[in-house]
């Protein structure tokens, strides 16, 4: 088992291109000595360009999509497309984040055709599971994730296509634990990667497993990130609200 830490940031709609621009070059000199972990960003589309500039030749940094479509171009009004990514040097894009999912409405079967269409494009998806509060109060946590996980994944056949599946990331955000201040306890984010885990080897199989990156999300900050990575099955974290300052974000990165 060979699972590389990964600290990833999702700056959702903050940061104009001058402020993103600025702290990436605030970040870099802070972290050149950061080897043995990755680091991806993703900023808002407009400023996406320049980090994706600005991380470029950098090993351990990657920029990424917060959203795409799973078109390669056409008349979708307001979308981006796979290959437009592509086109400015991103590697990585979250797709079925719980803000896509419950404030504009996607459903598995669409950010299912967009994880297919990421993998066919070179882009690594990052998908983005997690239950609500309701569902959890009713029992339902591994329900939601089972059927994300399932109905997400559809339509990826393991043989020949294991290098592919290797670029698949999993990030567990408890929809209840996003921007509220509220992280799931460490060992209440590791029942649910473990679950995941299983739930990995039953789609695929055991290998990728073992090696699939698993990263929770939700209230992570600089004091509690580091009881959550010492967690057998959380292998990253991806970090809203803290990601944006700088000086917060290098204290997560070197946890
Ligand atoms: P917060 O870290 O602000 O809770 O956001 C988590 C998140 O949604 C990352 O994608």
């Amino acid at each position: 088992m060979d699972r590389r830490p990964f600290i990833a940031a999702n700056w959702k709609m903050y940061k104009t291109i001058g402020e993103a621009e600025a702290f990436i070059m605030d970040l870099l000199p802070r972290i050149k000595d950061v080897k043995d972990r990755d680091i991806m960003i993703a900023p808002p589309f407009t400023a996406l360009q320049a980090v994706a500039n600005a991380v470029k030749g950098i090993e351990q940094c990657f920029a990424a999509g917060q959203n795409m479509h799973f078109e390669q171009n056409g008349a979708f009004t307001g979308e981006i497309s796979p290959v437009m990514l592509r086109d400015i040097g991103v590697d990585y894009v979250i797709l079925g984040h719980s803000e896509r999912r419950h404030i504009f409405g996607e459903d598995d079967a669409f950010i299912n055709k967009k994880v297919l269409s990421a993998l066919s494009h070179d882009l690594a998806p990052v998908l983005c599971v997690g239950e609500r509060l309701e569902d959890r109060e009713a029992g339902m946590t591994e329900e939601v994730l089972r059927q994300q996980l399932t109905k997400g994944l559809n339509g990826i056949a393991v043989e020949g296509n294991s290098d592919l599946i290797k670029k698949i990331i999993i990030a567990y955000e408890p929809v209840w634990a996003i921007g509220t201040g509220k992280t799931a306890t460490p060992e209440m984010a590791e029942d649910a990667h473990s679950f995941i885990r299983k739930l990995i080897e039953e789609i695929f199989n055991s290998t990728i497993a073992e090696n699939i990156l698993i990263l929770y999300g939700g209230s992570v900050k600089s004091s509690n990130i580091t009881g959550l990575m010492k967690e057998e099955d959380i292998d990253g974290v991806l970090v809203g609200g803290a990601s944006l300052d700088v000086e917060h974000f290098e204290r997560i990165i070197k946890f």
